[in-house]
């Protein structure tokens, strides 16, 4: 794995931004695995950006989101579907017809997270997938004692991510219990991974992933098995890392090439 620390949470998404717009570069026709929640929203505020000053392009590129909410319409405003609409779909090009989130009102919701597999499996695979972590090491909702082969499927939140998720709903109660994830297994099929994280209540779970046994009930530690794994994360997420400045070291002396 390769552990990036940046001093603060407007570095990690500056640099995360320059690695999507490299890849973009590199391939329009990219096809990226998208997260929600807190953690990526100055990385879209800095794709953004990039679209409106910098005419990074996004019209062949193709999005897949890692989750979505059992029951809540893609209208509603706590949705993941409102969630990427508001944070970034809106502020770029992006086709709206290459850009998939799952459905959460599906009546037949297997049928929809093997549709959803299939999409996946034929724009040729997810190239680059963001992902944010639990405070429980979930990644997706992939909660802990998640199959480490799962797919596409429902998952039963836990508690600690409904009380986590619950400022968009007003009170835990409202919290759907129930969502629809990419699998682990999905998420290792991405060419490449790329785990953001912020702030002192993530270290715990940065430090298990990262340096801690591969372990269903970590279900980020899986990412240790990824050929192309990157974590990036801020000084306060770090502060549990045991190997925190050999990471700095090894960073420090990587080739200019290869630094985002
Ligand atoms: C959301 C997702 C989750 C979040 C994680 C962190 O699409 O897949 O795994 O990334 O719960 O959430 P935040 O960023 O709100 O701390």
């Amino acid at each position: 794995m390769q552990i990036i620390i940046q001093p603060d949470p407007t570095a990690v998404s500056a640099m995360a931004a320059r690695l999507v717009a490299r890849l973009l570069h590199d391939d329009g026709r990219a096809v990226l695995g998208l997260a929600s929640g807190k953690t990526p929203l100055g990385l879209y505020a800095e794709l953004a950006r990039m679209h409106r000053e910098e005419d990074l392009d996004f019209h062949r590129v193709t999005t897949f989101n890692l989750d979505e909410y059992v029951g809540l319409p893609p209208e509603h405003p706590a949705s993941y579907h409102s969630f990427m609409t508001e944070h970034l779909f809106r502020h770029i090009n992006v086709d709206p017809t290459r850009a998939h989130v799952l459905d959460g009102m599906a009546d037949d919701i297997p049928e929809c997270c093997s549709h959803y597999e299939r999409d996946i499996r034929e724009s040729g695979g997810i190239d680059l997938q963001i992902l944010g972590i639990g405070r429980e090491g979930h990644i997706g909702f992939n909660e802990p004692s998640s199959s480490l082969a799962s797919r596409t499927r429902i998952k039963t939140l836990t508690e600690t991510t409904r009380v986590d998720n619950a400022d968009q709903f007003g009170s835990v109660e409202d919290v759907p219990r129930h969502v629809v994830t990419m699998g682990i297994g999905t998420i290792l099929d991405s060419k490449a991974c790329l785990l953001l994280a912020f702030g002192k209540e993530k270290a715990a779970a940065i430090a298990k992933a990262v340096e801690g046994p591969v372990s269903a009930m970590v279900p980020a530690s899986v990412l240790q098995m990824h050929e192309h794994a990157t974590v990036l994360v801020d000084e306060d997420a770090a502060a549990e890392l045991r190997l925190a400045d050999y990471y700095r070291h090894v960073f420090e002396h990587k080739p200019a090439w290869q630094i985002p």
